[in-house]
């Protein structure tokens, strides 16, 4: 069913428009009484829910956790990017093929990758649009200039694409339920709603990964979560929460 998009009065019809056209979400002028919608509005697109009026989902680079990963970026090299392989070769062309709101496909950028980003979900696609734009607007050009955004099933482009479409493929599939427990997971919690009936393809994901790239594969996980596909890691970096999964195509 369409996703309803409301747009606030100081927002043109024009820029609803083309939203609405992008997302396929039917235009309202207030919100709807049941149910996720999205919001238009000066400070930007976000994921809204009639049940809880107080919640909403924005992407935004600069500020919050977010915004602390990128200043504390040079002080810390992150696991995500020693696990990409990023220090050995700063211009790594890498496909984030499960973009989301491209939390971590900014991190790769920000220490020097070109990222293409691949989102198959339209709603969550758009969000991670207008959170790239205002990063623009708000001084990362230098960041999100190596970043580009497909709207499309990634197992679809990864297979049709040139071979090898990009030094690493890097996979994070899952909204993970655990997560919904922290106070501070809400809005991912409102994610996981918004696309808890979508279809999970990871084996078909890792397999179409591993031919596609060049160089590595490298599989985000919960910490002690059981691997992606049948077939073990080449190797793993375990942080505290997380674990980091490489596999090296054959
Ligand atoms: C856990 S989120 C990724 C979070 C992301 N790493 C970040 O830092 O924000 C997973 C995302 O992958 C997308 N996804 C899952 N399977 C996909 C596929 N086969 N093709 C494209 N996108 C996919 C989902 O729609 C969801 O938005």
């Amino acid at each position: 069913m369409a996703i309803s998009l409301v747009i606030t009065p100081e927002i043109s019809q024009q820029r609803g428009f083309e939203i609405a056209q992008r997302t396929g979400a039917t235009l309202m002028h207030s919100a709807p009484v049941n149910g996720q919608y999205l919001q238009l509005s000066p400070t930007g697109l976000a994921l809204c829910d009639s049940e809880q009026p107080k919640q909403r989902l924005r992407v935004d680079f600069t500020a919050g956790k977010q915004g602390f990963r990128l200043r504390q970026h040079g002080q810390a090299r992150e696991a995500i990017v020693r696990a990409c392989g990023i220090g050995k070769a700063p211009k790594l062309h890498i496909v984030d093929a499960t973009a989301g709101l491209g939390h971590d496909a900014f991190v790769l950028a920000s220490h020097g990758a070109i990222v293409t980003m691949l989102e198959r979900s339209v709603v969550v696609a758009a969000l991670l649009r207008d959170g790239l734009q205002r990063a623009e607007q708000e001084g990362a050009h230098h960041i999100t200039s190596r970043l580009t955004l497909i709207q499309t099933e990634a197992v679809d482009w990864l297979n049709q694409s040139d071979w090898p479409a990009a030094d690493a493929v890097y996979l994070d599939p899952m909204y993970r339920p655990a997560r919904r427990k922290a106070a501070a997971a809400k809005p991912l919690a409102m994610l996981e709603k918004l696309l808890e009936q979508q279809q999970q393809n990871n084996e078909n994901l890792l397999t179409a990964a591993l031919k596609a790239a060049s160089k590595r594969v490298v599989v985000k996980r919960q910490r002690l979560a059981p691997t992606l596909g049948q077939a073990p890691p080449n190797f793993s970096i375990t942080g505290r929460s997380t674990r980091f999964d490489v596999y090296i195509p054959g």
